[in-house]
Parts: structure tokens; sequence; C-alpha cells
């Protein structure tokens, strides 16, 4: 580990990697900060780590990771606010107390009123996360305070539904509207409502690179320019595999370009279907090398990859990243290197 190249060193963008508690102590913090200058924290800024009760906020998780990228002056991308998935279900429902006094929980209507609450929870959630960071690390932007860009909304595209956007339980009670909304509450909440504030706001997802959901993600995100919401950039999540032509990833990128927006990869992994066998293993350090080459020519705001070693990985049965469960470095770092 120690003669090998930093990959930071060897990459034209800020290069990140997702992280939790374990990667914060012991060989795997070295890892990280060696080849690493920013993280994305994996699970801890999830609305369902930070609100898992209304009204009761659990920053401690979330406070170790930032305190250890205060302590090694790394970046941090926060993610994410608003989303389907691990969210807890009390967002979406209200309680209910019938004849005999029994409350029950039942799903939040659409009418007015209880929309009005979930924009309120909306609005607390985001506020409070904003508010908890600058008042514990300092002001955006500030030495100290290591955020610099926060998924506002993940994975709100459905290319299967006509207006592009996923029917989750944000969109059935308050309609497509949510997501400016969201970008309105977290520019005022990290940024003061300053279009150029420290805090970049994406929007984020997965299969961007397949030319439908390319293509339901640009216009969803052409209609919120046009409405004037306050998005900064596009994160594109790269879950891919080996069988996933590189070409198509960079037609995605040409195609948000001229958007003016920034871009980022922001959950890099590349799995191996199926057994994985050196021949895999090599192939995969090809895909890295060919992908970063595409890249490469791009100038974009980050590049993270979903994990530090393979045993790690949400995916691990693909063996999809940089580095194998022993901290060596596989042929994909070689990859990325070699073509430096
Ligand atoms: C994944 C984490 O890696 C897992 O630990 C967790 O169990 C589920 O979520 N898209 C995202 C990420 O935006 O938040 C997901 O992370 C992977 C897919």
């Amino acid at each position: 580990q120690d003669d090998i190249p930093s990959l930071k060193d060897v990459v034209p963008w800020p290069f990140g990697v997702a992280i939790d508690e374990r990667e914060t102590t012991g060989a795997s913090s070295q890892l990280v900060t060696k080849h690493f200058g920013q993280f994305t924290p994996e699970n801890q800024m999830k609305p369902e780590a930070i609100q898992p009760t209304e009204g009761e906020f659990t920053f401690a998780a979330a406070d170790a990771l930032m305190d250890f990228a205060v302590d090694n002056d790394l970046r941090v991308y926060g993610h994410t606010l608003v989303w389907h998935s691990q969210t807890p279900d009390w967002f979406f429902e209200k309680t209910v107390t019938d004849a005999e006094g029994v409350e029950t929980a039942v799903p939040l209507s659409t009418s007015a009123e209880d929309q009005a609450v979930l924009r309120a929870r909306m609005r607390t959630h985001i506020e409070t996360v904003a508010e908890h960071f600058r008042t514990t690390y300092g002001e955006y932007g500030t030495a100290g305070n290591p955020i610099v860009g926060f998924d506002v909304v993940n994975e709100v595209i459905a290319e299967s539904e006509p207006d592009g956007l996923r029917r989750s339980e944000w969109f059935r009670v308050l309609g497509p509207g949510y997501i400016a909304e969201a970008f309105e509450i977290a520019s005022e909440a990290f940024n003061g409502g300053d279009p150029e504030g420290p805090v970049a706001l994406f929007i984020n997802d997965y299969n961007t690179e397949l030319p439908a959901k390319r293509e339901a993600m640009f216009s969803v995100v052409e209609d919120l320019l046009a409405a004037g919401a306050p998005v900064d950039g596009v994160g594109h999540q790269l879950h891919v595999s080996l069988a996933q032509p590189i070409g198509q990833i960079k037609e995605t990128l040409d195609r948000f370009a001229p958007l003016g927006l920034l871009q980022n990869v922001s959950e890099l992994d590349v799995g191996i279907d199926g057994t994985i066998t050196q021949e895999k293993l090599v192939e995969q350090g090809y895909y890295y090398a060919d992908l970063f080459d595409v890249l490469r020519d791009y100038d974009l705001s980050s590049v993270t990859v979903w994990g530090p070693t393979d045993t790690r990985s949400w995916r691990s049965e693909g063996s999809p990243l940089l580095f194998d469960g022993q901290l060596q470095a596989k042929p994909a770092y070689w990859g990325i290197v070699d073509r430096a």
C-alpha cells in the first residue's frame, strides 16, 4: 500500500469514496486518506439515519464522519435529503384516532391539509440538517465545514412514466412540484438563497447512462431550470457492469453538458457478472482504464467510487471496486493509474 501512487494525485477531479464509521480508524482509514480527497457518507446522512422518529434528530454517526473529514482535510458530499428509500414511513403518515380512542397510522392523503403536513416535514428536515452542520462545523464554504455538495433529491426519475417522475410517496402526496420545492428549501438553508453559494445542490440518479433514463432525466432537469429551480448539478451514480458500453456513458455526459450545470459521478462501481476469475478482474481493469480515459475529457465536479474495497461494497458479489478485502490494489486500480 505504501509505495503505490495515490489515486487522488492521478485523476483530474476531486476523487471520492463512500464510507461509514469502519473507515475512520485503522488500515482502512489510511487507505481512504491516501487515495481520496473526498467522501460520501454511505448511509449516515440519509433520512432514516438522521430523523428516525419525527422531531428526534440523531446526528452522532454523521458527525463522527464529519469529524474524520475535518481531521484529515477531506471534502464531504452530503447524501441525501429527499428520497423514496431509507426514509421512515412516518414522513408519509398521519395518526388518526377512532371512537374508542385507538390510534392508527394511515397514509397522508392528497388533501391540502395533508400536503401542508408533508411540505412542513420536508422543510423541517432539510433546514435542520443544514442548520446542524452549520452550527457544529461553521458556515458553509469556510475552513472547518467540509461539506461541498449535497444530493437534494435522489432517484426521482422513472423513465416509464409519461412525465418521467417516479411515483414515490413524495410524488403521490405532493405531485411533481416537490422537486423544485426541495431545491428552493435547500438553496435557502445551505446557501442563504445565493445561487453561487458554497454547497452545490444535485439531482442524483442511477441508470442515467441508459438512453431512456437519460432522456427522462434530461427533460426533468430542463424543466426544473426553466422554472428557475436552484439546481446546480446532475449526479450520475454509475452502478454499472462490464457489459455496460462506455460509449453510452459518454453520450450521457455530452447530453447534459449544454445545460451548463455541474456533473459528477456519484456512486461508481463496475460489477462482474458470474464467477470472479483473474481473467474477469483483468477485464475489469481495462474497463476502469477505458472509462477513466473517457471521464478525463470532462470537467466533473467530483468522481466517487461507492466503497473502499470489494468486501465493503453493497454489490460485493460482483467485486466492483478498486481494492480487495485485504486492501490490496486490484487491476481496476492499475487500470486507472497506468493510463494517467
Ligand atoms: C446503499 C448502501 O451502499 C447500502 O449500504 C444500503 O444498505 C443501501 O443503500 N443508490 C444510492 C445509495 O443512492 O444511497 C445506495 O447506497 C446505493 C444505490
